[in-house]
C-alpha cells in the first residue's frame, strides 16, 4: 500500500498538467502548488530561460518545457511537436496566458496620472472622456494582436490537445468579470482582451460536445481583479481611485488574491464538477469560493470602472 511519503500517493499524481502563462502571476503559483501535489508540470512561456527559471525550483523532476508565442500559430505548433517527440502526453490543461493589453499600458498609466491630479470637475469629465476616446481607438488598432494570443493561439493548442486528452481530462481557462461584459460595461481598455476571451470560450463551450464521450470537461473561472498579481496591482493603483470613494470600497472587496486564484483551482482539479460537452463558468469574488453566479451588485460596480 502507497505510504504518506509515497510520491504516487500524492492527490496529482499521474497527472500531467500542461499550464501556459506559467513564468509568473497565478499561472507560475499553480504550477509551484501543484507540482507538490504530485502533477508533472509542463511549464508554458514564451521564453525558455523563464521554463528553465521554473523547471530549477522544482528540482528540475517531472517538468517539461512549452516553449510557444500563443500569437503565433507555428510557435505553438513547433512546441507541441517537441513535446510530443519528448513522450509527454497532457492529462489536463490550464490557460492562463493572456496578452494584448501591452500597447495600451503605458497611454493608459499616462492617461490616469493626469486624471488622478484633477479634482472632480467638468474639465476633469472632458478629460476622462477624451482619455476613454483615446483608449478606444488605440485598443480597435491593436485588437488584432490580442485576438492572436487569447483566441487564435489557445484554440490552436486545444485544437491539437483536446482530441487527446484521457478520460476525466480538464481544460481550465481563466476570465475576468469584464469579459462578460464585452457588449456594455467593459472599461475601454481591456475590450480586445474581452472580445478575445469570450470568442474563445464560446468556440470551446461547441467544441466539447465532440469531447464529452471521453468525461473531458471544461471550465472558465470568471475570476475578480487579483490583487496581488501585477495587472491587478495596476488596476488597484491607478484605475480604481478614479472612481467614487463608494464604488472605490465596493470594487476592492470584491477583490481576490492569486492565493485564493490557486486553492479554488486546485479544488477543480482534485473534485471536478463540470458536466461534460459543455463550458461551465464559475465565478471567484472576494474568496476561495466558486460560485455558480455573481451578485449584480458587484457586477454593477465593475462597469462603473471608468477608461
Ligand atoms: N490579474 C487579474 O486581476 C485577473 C483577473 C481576472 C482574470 N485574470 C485572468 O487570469 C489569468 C492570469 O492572470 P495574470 O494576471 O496572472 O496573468 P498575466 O500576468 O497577465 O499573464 C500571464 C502570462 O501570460 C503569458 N503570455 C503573455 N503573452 C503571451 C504569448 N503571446 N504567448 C504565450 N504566453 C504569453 C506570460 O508568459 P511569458 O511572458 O513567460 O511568455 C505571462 O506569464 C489571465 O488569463 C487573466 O486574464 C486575471
Amino acid at each position: 500500500m502507497a505510504s504518506a511519503r509515497d510520491p504516487s500517493a500524492l492527490p496529482l499524481a499521474g497527472r500531467t498538467l500542461l499550464v501556459t502563462g506559467a513564468s509568473s502571476g497565478t499561472g507560475l503559483a499553480g504550477v509551484l502548488a501543484w507540482h507538490k501535489l504530485g502533477a508533472d508540470i509542463v511549464v508554458g512561456s514564451r521564453s525558455a530561460a523563464s521554463c528553465a527559471g521554473v523547471a530549477d525550483r522544482m528540482g528540475n523532476v517531472k517538468v517539461h518545457p512549452l516553449v510557444a508565442d500563443l500569437g503565433d500559430p507555428s510557435s505553438v505548433d513547433a512546441a507541441l511537436d517537441h513535446l510530443r517527440a519528448s513522450g509527454v502526453a497532457p492529462t489536463d490543461i490550464v490557460h492562463f496566458a493572456a496578452g494584448g493589453l501591452e500597447p495600451i499600458l503605458r497611454p493608459l498609466l499616462r492617461i490616469t496620472a493626469g486624471l488622478r491630479r484633477m479634482a472632480p470637475s467638468e474639465a476633469r469629465d472632458r478629460a476622462l472622456a477624451e482619455g476613454r476616446a483615446e483608449l478606444e481607438r488605440l485598443v480597435a488598432s491593436t485588437a488584432a494582436a490580442g485576438m492572436a494570443v487569447n483566441y487564435d493561439g489557445p484554440r490552436r493548442l486545444l485544437e491539437r490537445l483536446g482530441p487527446a486528452l484521457p478520460r476525466g481530462g480538464q481544460i481550465i481557462l481563466f476570465a475576468s468579470v469584464w469579459s462578460e461584459m464585452a457588449g456594455a460595461g467593459c472599461p475601454a481598455f481591456y475590450h480586445s482582451v474581452a472580445d478575445s476571451k469570450t470568442r474563445l470560450e464560446r468556440w470551446l463551450d461547441t467544441q466539447m460536445l465532440a469531447w464529452a464521450s471521453r468525461d473531458v470537461t471544461a471550465t472558465v473561472v470568471v475570476a475578480h481583479v487579483i490583487s496581488d498579481t501585477s495587472t491587478g496591482k495596476l488596476i488597484d493603483r491607478n484605475i480604481a481611485p478614479l472612481m467614487s470613494a463608494q464604488d472605490q470600497s465596493e470594487f476592492r472587496a470584491a477583490y481576490v488574491t492569486t492565493e485564493q486564484t490557486i486553492a479554488a483551482t486546485s479544488g477543480l482539479l482534485l473534485r471536478p464538477a463540470s458536466p461534460a460537452g459543455m463550458l461551465r463558468r464559475v465565478y471567484q469574488v472576494g474568496s476561495d469560493e466558486l460560485t455558480d453566479a455573481i451578485a449584480p451588485e458587484v457586477r454593477a460596480v465593475a462597469s462603473r470602472v471608468p477608461l
